[in-house]
Order: C-alpha cells, then structure tokens, then sequence
C-alpha cells in the first residue's frame, strides 16, 4: 500500500500542535513528515512519534523538489491564500483549515461524517469548515435527511482556543488580573458577542459562515439560518444552543434513535443523573456531544439541542486528519 509523505503548515499553533496529537492516534500511512511555520520559529526542533523534526519556514518554494502529497494547512488565511494554490500545483492536495478557500465554489467544504464525497471533485484543496460550522453539520445532517430543517438559530458560546494561542493566552493572563492583548475587551469574567470581524449588516464573519457553511455542506440553499456567536472565558469546547424547525413532523424518542445511531455522535442526554455535554468533557476528544433534546413547543415541529465539541479537535485538527483518511480511502479504491 502507498505510504504518503504529509506536511504540516504552522505546526507551532494551537490546531499545529493538535494536528501531531491527532496524526500520532490515526492510521494513515504515513512515511515521511514536513513541519512547516513561519519564519519566526524556522530551526526549532519539535519531538514527533520518537523523532526529532526541524520546523522549516514556509515559502514559494516549499513544495518545489519535495513529494509532498497531503499538507495540513493552519497557519491563518492570508498564508492560505498565498501558498495552497501553489502547493496544489505542485500537486498536493491542501486540506485548510482557514476561512480563505471555504466559499470558494472550486472547493469542497467537507465534514466527513456528512459529505465525504466532496472530496472526490476537489482540484487540489479542501476546505475544513468553520469550528461551529463542524460540530453543528455533525448533529444536523441525520436530522436534516429524515426530517428536512427549514430553519437554524445558532447562538454559540466559543472557548477562547478558537482565537489561536493569543486568544488562550488572553483568558490565562486575565485570570491574573492582565489586560487582554487578542481580545477588545477583558475575556475573564465577560462573554464577548463578537468573533472576527463585524460585517455592514450588523453580523460579525463567524456568524456570516455558520449560515454560509451550513447551506454549502448540506447542499441546500433554502434552508434559513441565522446566528449569534459568543466568545465565552472557556479554555477549550464549543457550546451551542441549536433551534431547528422541520419541515415534516417528528417523534422526539425517534428523533433520539437518529442522532444516538448517527455517526460521530455520543447523546448525553439523562436529565435524572444530571447528564449533559459541556466543554471540560468533549475536551480531548473527536466526537461531538449531543443532549437537552426537546421540542421546541412555539412552533409546529422543531427542537433544541445543545451539542458540544472540541473545536481545535473536531472543530479543526481531528476533522482534516479524517478528510486525510477517507481521500486516502478514496485514492486506494482508484
Ligand atoms: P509561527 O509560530 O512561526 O508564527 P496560532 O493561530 O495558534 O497562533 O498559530 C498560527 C500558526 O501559523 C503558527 O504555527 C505560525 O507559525 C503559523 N504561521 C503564521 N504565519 C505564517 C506564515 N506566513 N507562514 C507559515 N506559517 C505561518
């Protein structure tokens, strides 16, 4: 079987160091690794699966001489912008992380458990969506296909690792009193209803993907969505409080059977022992958490759900190893 030579693009950040984490756990057939950063930390060593790499800053001609066949890119947009294409025309197949390539209508925007067959018509990049976008697609999709939704409310509650390194060093100094320097205002302590950066209609980017992102992974551009994300003094996990209306009725014990015997899901959902999904749970894990399911009594078929994640593991680093896994699936049926 092919053994692949994978790169990692800002393998210093915060989905950096998660990408080894997650690449150490998977099976891929992996032969050969590159580490990639910015200048700023070119030469340092990083200790990966019992051998020593060298960080190499990245540049036009990273991809040249190298066989590089997968590179996972998370080194912010503007460096995706820039060096995807190059990379995909030296032939490798980008999955990024960033917000640069995701609307792109040349580029499948893919959640594995809800629309892997994207990755077969991508032209050298794939886009890993939004962290929020993720964790949502993985609980909607099953409900999406037996009930058909007509209309999404998000209203997230973000942990600061979503912002990168600054960000969670944002909530720890301001834990000890310091001024934010990531952040407008201090996070400790304070919710912040502003993630990236406002928009003319009053929306902020975040908000502006979780809608976009929704409709292009599930293919349908009727479905109404609209969204208020929350910066929360969380270290790490997504929260949100999800408001589906349905098209076609529906049986709340069936409903449960559809997300509990969906892929990617674990219902915690027992409200007698107190059961339901929170941050410090998911945290270190790939799966996406799913409770306080019930229906939502103001309208005529809809329900509410709180699904957690861990946004720099499904949200970002867990979910393009497992776009890398099922192309790689993909390449070996060719
Ligand atoms: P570096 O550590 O050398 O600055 P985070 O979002 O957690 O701050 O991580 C950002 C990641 O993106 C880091 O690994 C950072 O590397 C990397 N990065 C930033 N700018 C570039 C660039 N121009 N080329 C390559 N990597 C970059």
């Amino acid at each position: 079987m092919k053994q692949y030579h994978v790169a990692v693009v800002g393998v210093t950040g915060m989905v950096g160091r998660t990408f080894l984490k997650v690449l150490e756990e998977s099976n891929l057939p992996v032969s050969k690794y590159t580490m990639f950063a910015s200048a700023r930390s070119a030469g340092s060593k990083i200790e990966f699966m019992g051998k020593e790499y060298v960080v190499q800053e990245l540049n036009e001609h990273s991809f040249d001489n190298e066989d590089i066949d997968i590179a996972l890119f998370s080194a912010g947009g503007s460096t995706s912008e820039k060096f995807a294409p190059i990379a995909a025309q030296h032939g490798v197949v980008v999955i990024d992380n960033s917000s640069a390539w995701r609307m792109d209508p040349e580029v499948p925007l893919v959640v594995p458990e809800v629309n892997p067959e994207d990755i077969l018509w991508n032209k050298g990049i794939i886009a890993n969506p939004n962290c929020s976008t993720i964790q949502a697609m993985v609980a909607l999709k099953p409900l999406h296909d037996k009930y058909k939704i007509k209309r999404v409310i998000y209203s997230t509650y973000q942990a600061v690792s979503g912002a990168g390194m600054a960000g969670y060093t944002d909530l720890e100094n301001g834990l000890k009193g310091e001024a934010p320097k990531k952040f407008p205002y201090p996070i400790a302590g304070n919710c912040l209803p502003h993630i990236d950066v406002f928009t003319e209609n009053g929306y902020t980017k975040e908000e502006i993907k979780m809608i976009k992102e929704t409709q292009k992974i599930l293919h349908d551009d009727s479905i109404r969505v609209t969204a208020t994300t929350v910066r929360v003094p969380v270290f790490n996990g997504h929260s949100e409080s999800i408001n589906l209306e349905f098209e076609k009725q529906f049986d709340l014990k069936e409903l449960r059977e559809v997300l509990e015997n969906a892929p990617g899901i674990v219902v915690q959902d027992d409200l007698e022992n107190q059961i339901y999904p929170m941050p410090i749970t998911a945290a270190g894990t790939n799966e996406t958490y799913v409770g306080r399911i019930r229906r939502d009594e103001s309208i005529e078929s809809g329900v509410n759900l709180w699904v957690v994640a861990d946004n720099i593991r499904k949200g970002a680093a867990a979910n393009a190893v497992q776009i890398a896994e099922r192309l790689i699936e993909y390449k070996n049926q060719d």
